[in-house]
C-alpha cells in the first residue's frame, strides 16, 4: 500500500505457523485497544453472522471488554440503543439462554456504539473516525495499541467508494502504530475482468497484508481438518492419488429455495454464489500437494498451483437447472436464465490428479442440507469376494450438518455364513468429542484476522485463478447460450446430473445408507 498508511504488519505477533506441537496456536496476545467496524451494521449478514460470532468471541474472552470496542456504521438513521434491540435476538440460540449469557449479552451490547451516516460522502466516516479515537484515547492509547479491524458486510456495489472513505478518512493514526485490517466478503467480482478492476482498486488502498478476503468455508471445523487428515496420516499418503481414487465429489445441497434475497441470487446464481468460491475452496484443499510448511504463504501458493492446473471446464461435462417457481419470487426477472443447481466436472492436470474427475454439485430448493466430500475409490483387483456388488469403498468427509467422516467398507457379515456386506468406520463428531462445542465460522475467521494469520483467507492471486477457471462458461449462461433445466423443489435436481455423475464415474450404492450415530 502507499506508503503512508498505517499499517505495521512487521509489529505482529503471530510468531509462527498456525500449529505447533500438540497443534495448538501459538500466538503472542497483543494487547492494547481493539476497535471492531461493522459497516452494514444494519443489514442481515451483520446481525445474522458478524455480531453473533463476536459475541461468542467475547463470551468466551477473546475479545477483552477493557480494551475492545465496537462500532456499527449504516445508512439507517437509528440510535444505539435501537441497533442494540436490533441485534440482541440473534446472539443467543434460545435453546441456550440463561442468566448467565443475559448478562454476557448486556455487556457486549454495551460495548457497541452505533455512528449513521453515508457510504459515499466523508462525513459519516470523520464522525466514525472521531468516536474511534475518542475511544483510543480514553484507552489510554499507547505507541502499537491502536488496532482497527473493518469488516464490510455490505453490498459489493459499495466496497470500492467504502475501501476509499476508510483509507483516507480512518487509516491516519499512523502516530498510534499498530494495524489496520479489512474484512471483505464475497462477491469479490462478478467474472475475471471485474474481479481483478476490484482487486487493483483495493490494492491501491491497501497492502495484501491488510486484505481478509472471506470464504466462510475455510472456517469450518472439517474443512480445517483437510490438510491434518491428508498430511498427518499414513493411511492416506499412498492412497490419495490417481492410482487408487476414481471420482472425487463436492457437494453442496440446500432444501430451501432464494426466499428473501431472490435480488440478489438473481444477479449471481449458484456457481458464483457457492461452487467458486465455497467449492472450489474445498477442492483446493483436496486436491493440493503438501505445502513445505504451514506458513499461511506456503499454504496459499499450494493452493494457487493446484488451481492453475485446471482445465478448461468442457460444457459437456456441466448440467445447469433451475427450480420450478424461482421466477414467482417477484424480485427474480421474468425471464431469468439463473441456474440454482450446477454439476459441474472439473479435470485437474498434474501427476497425482490425471484422469480423476472432480465433481463440484450445488442446488438450492433441493430434498436435503448438506455439504459433504466423496471421494470414492477405485474397484478391487482380482475381486474374489465379488466387491462391485455392495459398491466401492467410499471416504465420506460430512461438512455440515452432524459433522463427520466415514469410511465405507466391505466386511464380513457378522454370523455363520461367510457372505459381504457394506459397512463404515464412523468419526462422527457429535459423538466422539461429547461436550465440544463446535466454533462458527465467522467466529474463527474473525479471530484469525485480529491475530493476523492469513491462511484461511482468498489470496487475490488466488482468487484470480478461481475466476479464469469459471468466467468463460459464467459469460456463456449470461449470455443465454447455456440454459438451466427446470426441476421441482424437494427433488435431486435435473437427472441430467445424475447422468453426467455416472458418465464421470461414479458408482452410487443401493440399499446401503449411513445414518448418523445418535447420542
Ligand atoms: C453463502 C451463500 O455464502 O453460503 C448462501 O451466499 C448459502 O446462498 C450460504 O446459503 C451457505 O452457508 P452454510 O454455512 O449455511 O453452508
Amino acid at each position: 500500500m502507499g506508503s503512508s498508511g498505517a499499517s505495521t504488519e512487521g509489529r505482529l505477533s503471530f510468531r509462527s505457523g498456525s500449529f505447533s506441537d500438540g497443534a495448538a496456536l501459538d500466538f503472542v496476545p497483543e494487547t492494547g485497544c481493539l476497535s471492531i467496524v461493522v459497516l452494514g451494521a444494519s443489514g442481515d449478514l451483520a446481525k445474522k453472522k458478524t455480531f453473533p460470532a463476536l459475541f461468542n468471541l467475547y463470551r468466551q474472552g477473546f475479545l477483552q471488554p477493557n480494551e475492545v470496542h465496537i462500532f456499527g456504521y449504516a445508512r439507517t438513521k437509528i440510535s444505539d440503543a435501537e441497533l442494540r434491540d436490533r441485534i440482541r435476538g440473534h446472539l443467543v440460540p434460545e435453546k441456550a439462554a440463561s442468566s448467565d449469557l443475559s448478562e454476557a449479552v448486556s455487556n457486549f451490547l454495551q460495548s457497541i456504539k452505533y455512528v449513521s451516516g453515508s457510504y459515499e460522502s466523508e462525513d459519516g466516516f470523520r464522525q466514525l473516525d472521531k468516536e474511534i479515537c475518542e475511544h483510543e484515547i480514553s484507552k489510554n492509547s499507547q505507541e502499537g495499541s491502536s488496532r482497527r479491524l473493518f469488516y464490510l458486510a455490505l453490498p459489493p456495489s459499495v466496497y470500492p467508494i467504502v475501501c476509499k472513505m476508510i483509507r483516507h478518512c480512518c487509516m491516519n493514526k499512523s502516530d498510534l502504530g499498530g494495524w489496520t485490517r479489512v474484512i471483505v466478503e464475497k462477491p469479490f467480482g462478478k467474472d475475471l475482468g471485474s474481479a481483478e478492476e476490484l482487486s487493483a482498486h483495493l490494492g491501491e488502498l491497501f497492502d495484501e497484508q491488510q486484505l481478509y478476503r472471506i470464504d466462510h468455508y475455510l472456517g469450518k471445523e472439517l474443512v480445517q481438518n483437510l490438510l491434518v487428515l491428508r498430511f498427518a496420516n499414513r493411511f492416506f499418503l499412498p492412497l490419495w492419488n490417481r492410482d487408487n481414487i476414481d471420482n472425487i465429489q463436492i457437494v453442496f445441497r440446500e432444501d430451501f429455495g432464494t426466499e428473501g434475497r431472490g435480488g440478489y441470487f438473481d444477479e449471481y446464481g449458484i456457481i458464483r454464489d457457492i461452487i467458486q468460491n465455497h467449492l472450489l475452496q474445498v477442492l483446493c484443499l483436496v486436491a493440493m500437494e503438501k505445502p513445505v510448511s504451514l506458513k499461511p504463504e506456503h499454504i496459499r501458493d499450494e493452493k494457487v498451483k493446484v488451481l492453475q492446473s485446471v482445465l478448461p471446464i468442457n460444457m459437456e461435462e456441466v448440467v445447469l437447472g433451475q427450480y420450478e417457481g424461482y421466477k414467482a419470487d417477484p424480485t427474480v426477472s421474468d425471464n431469468s436464465n439463473t441456474p440454482t443447481f450446477a454439476t459441474a466436472v472439473l479435470h485437474i492436470h498434474n501427476e497425482r490428479w490425471e484422469g480423476v474427475p472432480f465433481i463440484l454439485k450445488a442446488g438450492k430448493a433441493l430434498n436435503s442440507r448438506k455439504a459433504e466430500i466423496r471421494v470414492q475409490f477405485k474397484g478391487v483387483p482380482g475381486d474374489i469376494f465379488k466387491c462391485k456388488n455392495h459398491g466401492r469403498n467410499e471416504f465420506v468427509i460430512r461438512l455440515q450438518p452432524s459433522e463427520a467422516m466415514y469410511m465405507k467398507l466391505i466386511v464380513k457379515k457378522p454370523g455363520l455364513q461367510m457372505s459381504t456386506i457394506q459397512s463404515e468406520l464412523d468419526l462422527s463428531y457429535g459423538q466422539r468429542y461429547q461436550g465440544v462445542t463446535i466454533p462458527e465460522a465467522y467466529e474463527r475467521l474473525i479471530l484469525d484476522t485480529i491475530r493476523g494469520d492469513q491462511q484461511h483467507f482468498v489470496r487475490r492471486d488466488e482468487l484470480k485463478v478461481a475466476w479464469e477457471i469459471f468466467t468463460p462458461m459464467l459469460h456463456r449462461i449470461d449470455d443465454g447460450e447455456l440454459k438451466p433445466i427446470p426441476y421441482k423443489p424437494g427433488s435431486r435436481g435435473p437427472e441430467e446430473a445424475d447422468e453426467l455423475l455416472a458418465k464421470a464415474g461414479y458408482v452410487q450404492t443401493h440399499g446401503y445408507i449411513w445414518i448418523p450415530p445418535t447420542l
